[in-house]
């Protein structure tokens, strides 16, 4: 390994959302932090040097994007997924949460529906009921394995019922962890490709990906999936620059990218900052073989969470995710409500973890915790989690 994951980093001085915002979603700041997706590891020493060179110049007035920027991305999708990207069909944008919300407003009306895949992302069905647009959930179920699973007659049913006109597609899946296969995305095209329903495919997870698994980009199926998509995606999950806020839109259609090209104008968020500009840039040219290694080491701390919870949580059922560093812990066997649940875990085990009903009605019962860490955060969290459960079940 060239890389040390194992590094302790005091985030309690770096004006931490994860680690000084809990409070605002929990009873306190004391609690030992499991929830949010931005990793306690540090991003790759090759951005940080990029962006120590910016510092050292001394001057962060507006930037312009150079060519090689887009190409950086495209020759790293291309590198990693074995996708052609034109870089003329990339655009920038502030995040990727913005994007789905002005791709919401430009690609809908009022009161159209838009359907997601629950439990997902909470955001997504956050950012269509902000814009006054009718929420849709097409329910993941589980097969006989516990895996997670898409109901396609549901996902019709509910497309012809409601007329929908969008779905925001989340691959690989936030919370559950499914890298979905080329014939599930398919399938899920052909559906919408039937019924006129365009797709934004919210890729941001696609390099944190599980041995034996590989992340297939919506867009790469064929030519025409490829005109009726839409792709997010961003280096910001993967090296952990989420505070530098920008991220990537594909429009395989030109009309479209100049509408959010025009859109970003109006709003004037047109540039990227000088450090997202740098970090992102270096991330796409000189970090693959970091990425490599992360990922091994993710694969490494689930097994550990899997082994722990095999050993000390007889109570607690989870399965090993294909991607993203988040794992979905299914706590209904103590018969707690969704609230008796989350207040257990505060309260009695002192962890901050994403209660599974933040991501849909089907989420409840069920927690979500963050692997992206040294591997003693997880030793200290699980444990907490076995004390509180040991004294009280
Ligand atoms: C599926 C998904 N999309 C988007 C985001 C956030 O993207 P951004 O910070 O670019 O808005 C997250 C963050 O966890 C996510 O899990």
């Amino acid at each position: 390994m060239k890389y040390n994951f194992n590094e302790r980093i005091e985030r309690k001085n770096n004006h931490s959302a994860k680690w000084e915002e809990m409070d605002k979603k929990f009873i306190s700041n004391d609690l030992w932090p499991m929830w949010i997706a931005d990793m306690d590891l540090k991003t790759a020493p090759e951005i940080i040097n990029s962006m120590k060179e910016k510092v050292e110049q001394g001057i962060f007035g507006y930037v312009y994007r150079p060519d090689s920027y887009y190409r950086s991305a495209s020759n790293w999708c291309e590198r990693r997924f074995g996708y052609k990207l034109d870089p003329g069909t990339l655009i920038n944008s502030p995040g990727v949460v913005p994007t789905l919300s002005i791709l919401i407003r430009q690609l809908t009306e009022v009161g159209d529906s838009i359907i997601i895949q629950s439990p997902v992302y909470y955001p997504f069905a956050c950012v269509v009921k902000d814009n006054n647009r009718n929420l849709v959930e097409n329910y993941l179920i589980k097969d006989k394995n516990n895996k997670y699973i898409i109901d396609f007659d549901d996902f019709e049913k509910k497309i012809i019922e409601n007329q929908v006109k969008l779905f925001i597609l989340c691959s690989p899946h936030n919370p559950v962890g499914r890298v979905w296969t080329r014939e599930e995305l398919e399938r899920l095209s052909n559906i919408c490709l039937k019924y006129n329903v365009r797709v934004i495919s919210d890729e941001i997870w696609r390099d944190i990906i599980m041995p034996g698994f590989a992340h297939i980009p919506t867009a790469s199926i064929n030519k025409v999936i490829e005109k009726n998509t839409i792709t997010c995606f961003s280096p910001t999950k993967t090296f952990n620059l989420a505070g530098l806020q920008s991220s990537f839109v594909v429009f395989p259609q030109k009309k479209e990218w100049e509408n959010f090209d025009r859109e970003l104008g109006i709003l004037d968020i047109k540039r990227n900052n000088p450090f997202s500009l740098v970090a992102f840039e270096t991330a796409y040219t000189q970090c693959d073989t970091w990425v490599n290694e992360l990922n091994n080491y993710l694969n490494e701390n689930m097994d550990y969470v899997i082994n722990f919870i095999n050993e000390n949580l007889p109570l607690i059922k989870t399965k090993k995710p294909e991607g993203t560093y988040l794992m979905w812990l299914d706590f209904s066997a103590l018969n707690l409500n969704k609230d008796e649940l989350s207040k257990f875990l505060q309260e009695k085990a002192g962890v901050a973890v994403d209660d599974g009903f933040w991501f849909g009605e089907t989420g409840a019962g069920f927690e979500r915790i963050n692997v992206a860490c040294p591997r003693y955060m997880l030793e200290i969290g699980l444990n907490k989690i076995k004390d509180a459960i040991d004294k009280s079940f």
